[in-house]
């Protein structure tokens, strides 16, 4: 080569740069190209491919597959980047690039598999894969809805404007509620529990311990006159219990009512080794009402005074929670077939003891009427305080135990759990792994995201790994009451929140020199 034949530097940039140009030229062109097909083996899952370029394919959204006429409808459940290596292309001398030059290129495309949510059942190959219209997403979902109530909750989220109901027939088996804090369990919950009350029969019970659905009755400002009509007629049966209230709402136990293990509970009595006071107490009840500590005190017997300073000391006389002279308790209305939707506002009670006595008292009265067969809907809010998955005392063990067998044996007693939770991991496992029904908000945790995944097997995992880029409000439901796996955006409540979030005024900065902010 002599020198003239050598090119410069400036001109080996300029060839390196406009080979690389004819390079992305030519591979963009094999990429757009790529056409979006899609085979199916079986009839009921399907692998696909599309271009990168301008994919509008959706992972948790829906596709046609169009082959011969016969279009299936399906759901993408994985979709990833790809890339194949081998097509060699030359590229031909031209301009200041004098020799022609063979390369390999590296196609990259979309590829993934789905469900096909409606077809004849047969396999199909190569069927051109597109985006599914939001009508043909209706009109599926208007052919496949149950012959039962639809609780409409939202939209999907990936067909806006589709509304999204749950199968209130899913309702006779568990449901798990999870999301970290913040991401909308306690609004989303209303908003079933809304539509659960206009559209049901059901009858509720909710363990609310931070007085989250006590407004659950009360309509907002701005909802459309009918929809407040309906509702304000379902939410009449709506009764909020609370350690707050006076008269006949106020949130009431008796000593006398309560099971032997939630007394010995409570007063922290072991059978052994205190069985004199033990022996006492069962006395005492026997006879009816024990009288008022003071009057326990002035007591002759050494084991009746003996129990009535462990009373004074355990501050368990103090417990607002005693209904005192007032007739009537909170069991006697989740006795009461009648009470449609019981509200026990936990969070109205002071202390952690009276909240876990309350909430074991309602759990452990389900489940003792349970040969009543009596549908129930048993909402816990909070989960891991109710039910946690390590209890810390004597009455929290005892509510645990209670919900854990509803969670195992409640079903067929017409017992139905609804579990929330921030942590799946703080909720005693044997409840949330008899939850058949998963309703998952936004969760950064990849652990906690993990352990979700462990228990909802059948639930997609690329799906489950969707729930760290959720925003407020936006929701994966799968199981009985959501047939198909659904991304969805929740709608707006018709009833008043409880009690509300911190305000966030604070962060709307600070004014101006000139008062401006
Ligand atoms: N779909 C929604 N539309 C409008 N606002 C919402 C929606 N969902 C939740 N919010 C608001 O977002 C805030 C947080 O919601 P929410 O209290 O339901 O969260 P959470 O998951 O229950 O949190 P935590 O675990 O701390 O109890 C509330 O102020 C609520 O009003
Ligand atoms: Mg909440």
């Amino acid at each position: 080569m002599t020198s003239s034949q050598i090119p410069d530097e400036a001109t080996g940039a300029r060839v390196l740069e406009q080979r690389l140009a004819r390079f992305r030229a030519l591979r963009e062109e094999l990429e757009v190209a790529v056409l979006p097909l899609a085979t199916s083996i079986n009839g009921r899952r399907f692998s696909f491919q599309a271009s990168l370029h301008g994919l509008e394919l959706r992972l948790g959204g829906y596709v046609v597959l169009e082959h011969e006429g016969n279009d299936r409808l399906g759901q993408i459940l994985s979709l990833e980047l790809d890339q194949r290596e081998g097509t060699e292309l030359d590229l031909p001398a031209d301009g200041d690039a004098p020799a022609a030059v063979r390369t390999q290129v590296m196609i990259r495309y979309a590829r993934g598999d789905g469900a096909i949510l409606e077809g004849d059942g047969a396999p199909v190959h190569d069927a051109t894969v597109r985006p599914a219209a939001a009508h043909e997403i209706r009109a599926w979902l208007e052919r496949c809805a149950p012959r039962r109530a639809a609780l409409e909750i939202g939209e999907l989220a990936l067909a806006p404007g589709v509304p999204c109901a749950l199968d209130a027939g899913g309702f006779d088996r568990h449901t798990f509620l999870c999301g970290q804090s913040g991401s909308g369990k306690t609004y989303s919950l209303g908003v079933i529990l809304e539509q659960l009350l206009i559209e049901t029969g059901l009858r509720i019970i909710v363990l609310d311990p931070n007085s989250d659905f006590v407004r659950l009755s009360e309509v907002r400002a701005n909802i459309d006159a009918a929809v407040a009509e309906r509702y304000r007629d379902a939410a009449r049966g709506v009764a909020v219990y609370s350690g707050r209230a006076h008269g006949e709402q106020r949130l009431r136990l008796r000593l006398a009512e309560l099971s032997p293990a939630a007394q010995a509970a409570l007063l922290r009595l072991d059978p052994i080794a205190d069985r004199d006071e033990h022996a006492e107490l069962d006395a005492l009840l026997a006879e009816g009402q024990p009288a008022t500590v003071e009057a326990l005190l002035a007591s002759p017997r050494p084991e009746t005074q003996r129990l009535a300073l462990r009373a004074r000391n355990l501050g368990v006389e103090r417990f607002a929670l005693w209904g005192g002279s007032q007739p009537g308790s909170l069991l006697d209305v989740i006795d009461d077939p009648a009470a449609r939707c019981v509200v026990v506002d936990l969070g109205s009670l002071d202390t952690r003891e009276e909240q876990a006595l309350a909430a074991g008292a309602v759990l452990g009265r389900l489940w003792q009427r349970r040969e009543e067969r009596e549908p129930v809907l048993i909402v816990i809010d909070e989960a891991h305080n109710v039910c946690p998955a390590r209890p810390e005392d004597r009455l929290t063990a005892l509510a645990t135990e209670h919900a854990v067998r509803i969670a195992a044996e409640g079903r067929k007693f017409g017992l139905y759990l609804t579990v929330s939770t921030q942590r799946p991991q703080k909720v005693h496992e044997n409840v949330i792994s008899q939850c058949d029904n998963l309703v998952l908000m936004r969760l950064n945790s990849a652990a906690d995201a993990a352990f979700t995944q462990a228990i909802f097997s059948f639930v997609p995992p690329s799906l489950i790994e969707q729930a760290a880029s959720f925003g407020l409000g936006e929701a994966l439901v799968a199981g009985k009451i959501s047939p198909h796996p659904a991304l969805l955006r929740f709608g707006a409540r018709v009833a008043e929140e409880g009690g509300s979030d911190v305000p966030s005024t604070w962060a709307r900065g600070r004014p101006g020199p000139g008062g401006s902010s």
